[in-house]
């Protein structure tokens, strides 16, 4: 699948580009900014509102889908090292540098609506900023239901439309950047969930944490692709007008 963004950060890593070395490291997603963080440190601390989210116990096991560099799992193992830790990524290139950086976690490559993994084997799982880009929420999330064991839960991040607002008003030019990527709203997160046998039971709307990302895109990657200066800048404008949010979401199995 094509991930424009993604090739370029690739690219400039394989250049030695610090900049990017440093600010992807780990982590490649909108971060939460509060004040004067890095980049970097924006980005640790909205993987870690999603750990606190999913309530990650001692010895359970945690599946990291869409899991990029390996971030969240490296986040993970600091802080929990009992926890059994797998990721997942549809993209090869991510999995070798993932695998380069946690030795000793496994990285399956597959994708997400579709996981080589077996029936209720899993406590957690986690979906950092990358439902957006799968061919089907809805298989995504029978997959996870498969996957997850009685009392587990599925955590998450995503660009949600509020309850009303029309699909693919605004979108568009954005694919150059983010590759494919669809919308979901929350009305239909919370009917899609039930459907699969899942509950929604914490959501929150972070979109002012997650704004100052735009400008901090505009300037790293617009060098390397015109077209970033504008998606940035309509993108920022409809999440400052409400049309759509960043969003954390929980979803429980309760059999
Ligand atoms: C914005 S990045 C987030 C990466 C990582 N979760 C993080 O927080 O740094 C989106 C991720 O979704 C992955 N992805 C896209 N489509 C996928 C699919 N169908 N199955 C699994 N992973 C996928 C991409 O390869 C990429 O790693």
């Amino acid at each position: 699948m094509k991930l424009p963004y993604f090739d370029i950060i690739l690219s400039r890593f394989e250049s030695g580009d610090p900049e990017f070395l440093e600010n992807f490291h780990r982590h490649v997603h909108f971060g939460a900014w509060t004040g004067n963080e890095s980049p970097a440190q924006a980005m640790e601390q909205l993987t870690q509102l999603l750990i606190d989210l999913a309530d990650v116990q001692p010895d359970q096991h945690l599946l990291d889908v869409g899991c990029g560099f390996g971030g969240t799992l490296m986040s993970l193992r600091e802080q929990f090292p009992s926890v059994a830790l797998t990721g997942l990524n549809i993209d090869g290139r991510q999995l070798e540098i993932a695998r380069s950086r946690l030795p000793e976690v496994p990285f399956l490559q597959g994708d997400a609506c579709a996981m080589p993994c077996a029936d209720a084997s899993f406590d957690r799982v986690l979906a950092v900023e990358c439902i957006f880009h799968f061919p089907s929420r809805r298989a995504f999330f029978e997959e996870a239901r498969r996957v997850l064991r009685s009392g587990g839960n599925l955590t998450l991040s995503d660009i949600v439309l509020p309850e009303g607002t029309p699909h693919g008003s605004f979108d568009h030019s954005a694919e150059m950047l983010w590759g494919r990527h669809t919308q979901i709203g929350i009305d239909e997160y919370r009917a899609l969930a039930a459907e699969v046998g899942l509950e929604l039971t914490e959501s929150e709307d972070i979109s002012p944490l997650v704004l100052p990302t735009y400008d901090f895109l505009s300037s790293l990657l617009g060098p390397y692709l015109a077209e970033v200066h504008e998606v940035a800048r309509l993108s920022k404008f409809f999440m400052e007008m409400g049309g759509f949010g960043y969003w954390l979401l929980k979803f429980e199995l309760k059999q």
